[in-house]
């Protein structure tokens, strides 16, 4: 009975090691083609010039950049090819919900703010192109959604 408590409790050290590991590491579980996209992602800029973009942008990218590099590189996102603004608010929630993110609620609207903002001016064609691969009723429901963002910093 002893012995198999503390077989119990070493088993309990190693999951939690290997899943504190898993934290850290990112990588490791991802399947090949995957692997391969981020790859891809991650060797394009790893910064964004926000200097034309609204000081509420702007500061919202200081969050972006300190939360979202922490277990990845910057240039993951910055680089992927999500543009709308459900796709980014999939995702966010997304990288919320990982252990150990510390992205709070109201961190993860400022940067999905961020994101639908600098996807409508970075990434302009290639949100273009998604827009009008849609049915007119998302249509319209996306450019809504980026029209509440821009609305609410442009001046
Ligand atoms: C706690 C760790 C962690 C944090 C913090 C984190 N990510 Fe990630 N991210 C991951 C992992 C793990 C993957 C690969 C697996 C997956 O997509 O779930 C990933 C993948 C991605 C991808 C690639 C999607 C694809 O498969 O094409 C994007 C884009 C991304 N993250 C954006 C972000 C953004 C934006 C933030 C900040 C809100 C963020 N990440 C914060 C762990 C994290």
């Amino acid at each position: 009975m002893q012995k198999n408590n503390y077989g119990g409790l070493w088993l309990s050290v190693f999951a939690i090691t290997v899943w504190g590991a898993g934290v850290a590491r990112a990588e490791d579980s991802l399947d090949a083609e995957t692997k391969a996209r981020v790859e891809k992602f991650e060797k394009g800029p790893s910064t964004v010039n926000v200097s034309k973009y609204p000081q509420g942008i702007q500061d919202n990218y200081e969050v972006f950049s300190t939360k979202c590099m922490q277990c990845h590189k910057l240039s993951r996102p910055i680089n992927c090819d999500f543009v709308l603004a459900d796709e980014w608010s999939r995702y966010v929630k997304r990288m919320m919900r990982k252990p150990g993110s510390g992205i709070d609620s109201a961190d993860g609207k400022k940067i999905y703010e961020f994101l639908v903002y600098d996807s409508s001016v970075r990434k302009k064609t290639m949100l273009d192109k998604k827009l009008a691969q849609a049915t007119p009723a998302d249509k319209t429901a996306a450019e809504a959604k980026i029209k509440e963002v821009r609305d609410k910093y442009d001046k």
